[in-house]
């Protein structure tokens, strides 16, 4: 928390205020600790706070002045309230009689109650223990929240006995996989529907989640020749001219709050286009934004590092690229076959086989990751897992690409993922893996069935389309592993935030 000058009047802020500067003059004379545009907010309101005496006002004039995707939480001792505002950043009230509470993630609160009230944009809360006033930054009048319930238990925002929460929703995958094959099938018809009567149709996301939407791309070309064009949520814009009224934006995301994809959501909106979202949590913005929403039901996520919420959508994609061709019966055995592969990986001897791997890599200054057709984007999520959670260099790439440049990086002993799934891959990517062992790397090969190329081999049984699932869940084990082996905390890397919502 950032304090006033009187240390009476505290503040907490998630965003950045874009006009700092500007504002920062209005304070002179005040004494700043720092240099954080969160602590001269406190300073305004404690300014306006000398000329109302009423803090909500204070706050919301305050708010009003900042520019940005913000909020904000206040707490004074003369006050028997906490004040939260909202002008982008997520901020959500948790309904517990006698001790109410606010927080920027509905997961947090669920240990203390599962009734919640989702602040807009531009809304202001006085919170105290027993009661919750809603406001309009525009009005005084009190607005009726609209109070939802969350259908997530505390448990399932727990460790369950885990030493991590990455590792608990690695285990998590299994039931969430087989729940999706049962329960989402009518979700995905629906959607399979809007994206036949589409134009076009836009795969949008970030991080992780815009892998879940490349992996997407192949299923939808290759089980039902339909194109969907995946794009990241920081470059959707730049197809303005491809986005119209008949045009489907698809947004993927774990927690809905990500304001690249809640950006482009509004602006495929402002285009005319129908937007659906696959989304995990329950009333958060995304949810709110889009014309339809599939929640992905997997359960709270916390880890920083996205695993369950992968999983989620990819299966999601599958269901409903293959509802295209009437072929869900075929899916929904796949993903089954994928959640029998998955328990094995789970195993504790396979386990143990990849945390000695992990430990014996644990120094490696970079990880090399091969793959072609659905297994591009694994190779490209199990990078991204690696280098988030164990800070060692990790590249995913199409194993064509090798000789156009890549294949200069390999040098002795570097490791190499290789992915080589019972596909029409399989060949060419073996090709690749013996070219990077020529020059002395070696292959970790993850595959249904052993290779000579292979040093290592983490077999991964073919369950079809849905093998992917399986592949993704070996390395995100390994990238769990090699965190661990190098004394740090999987649950919370640096620098990097669970909701990136500035
Ligand atoms: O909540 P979202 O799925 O929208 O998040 C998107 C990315 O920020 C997220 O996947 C990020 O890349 C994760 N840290 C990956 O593990």
């Amino acid at each position: 928390p950032h304090f006033d000058c009187s240390g009476k009047l505290a503040l907490i802020h998630n965003g950045i205020v874009d006009n700092y500067e500007e504002l920062g003059k209005k304070i002179r004379g005040h004494k700043l600790l720092g240099q954080t545009d969160s602590e001269i907010i406190v300073h305004l309101i404690e300014r306006e706070l000398t000329k109302t005496q009423n803090l909500l006002s204070a706050v919301k004039k305050v708010a009003k002045m900042t520019t940005g995707f913000n909020a904000f939480v206040v707490i004074h001792q003369d006050y028997p309230y906490l004040v939260a505002a909202k002008t982008g950043s997520p901020l959500v009230i948790g309904l517990n009689p006698g001790n109410n509470l606010v927080s920027s993630d509905v997961a947090s609160l669920l240990s203390h109650t599962n009734k919640v009230i989702f602040l807009e944009d531009n809304q202001i809360a006085r919170i105290s223990p027993d009661e919750v006033r809603l406001e309009n930054f525009s009005s005084v009048r009190e607005i009726k929240p609209l109070v939802q319930t969350i259908n997530w238990t505390a448990k399932s925002a727990s460790k369950s006995g885990f030493p991590h929460f990455m590792l608990k929703e690695i285990y998590d995958q299994p039931a969430v996989l087989a729940k999706i094959a049962e329960s989402k099938v009518k979700e995905a018809r629906q959607l399979a529907s809007s994206i036949a009567k589409a134009k076009n149709v836009f795969a949008v996301a970030c991080g992780t989640a815009s892998y879940a939407a490349l992996a997407g791309q192949y299923l939808f070309a290759c089980i039902a020749g339909q194109q969907v064009i995946p794009a990241i949520g920081s470059e959707f814009y730049y197809y303005d001219g491809a986005i119209g009224t008949r045009s489907l934006c698809l947004a993927l995301s774990q927690s809905g709050e990500t304001i690249d994809t809640l950006q482009s959501v509004s602006f495929a909106k402002s285009r005319g286009a129908k937007t659906v979202s696959l989304v995990n949590v329950q009333g958060s913005s995304l949810d709110r934004l889009s014309d339809q929403t599939i929640l992905l039901a997997a359960g709270p996520e916390k880890a920083v590092a996205s695993t369950k919420a992968f999983s989620a959508k990819v299966a999601l994609l599958l269901l409903t690229a293959s509802a295209l061709k009437r072929k869900i019966p075929r899916a929904v055995i796949e993903i089954k076959q994928a959640v029998r592969a998955i328990r094995k990986i789970l195993s504790p001897d396979y386990q143990k086989y990849l945390k000695k791997l992990a430990s014996g890599f644990k120094h490696v200054h970079s990880i090399f990751i091969l793959g072609r057709g659905i297994s591009y984007p694994a190779a490209l999520e199990a990078a991204l897992k690696i280098k988030e959670v164990s800070y060692i260099h990790a590249e995913g790439f199409a194993a064509g690409e090798l000789k156009h440049g890549v294949i200069a990086l390999i040098s002795q002993r570097t490791p190499c993922l290789v992915f080589a799934p019972n596909d029409e891959t399989y060949s060419d990517v073996i090709s690749g893996a013996m070219e990077v062992k020529a020059r002395g790397g070696l292959i970790i090969g993850i595959s249904h069935k052993p290779n000579p190329q292979f040093d290592y081999y983490l077999p991964v049984a073919d369950s079809g389309n849905a093998t992917i699932l399986g592949n993704v869940v070996v390395a995100q084990c390994l990238a769990y592993y090699l965190a661990v082996a190098r004394g740090l905390d999987p649950d919370m890397p640096r620098n990097l935030a669970k909701s990136v919502t500035v």
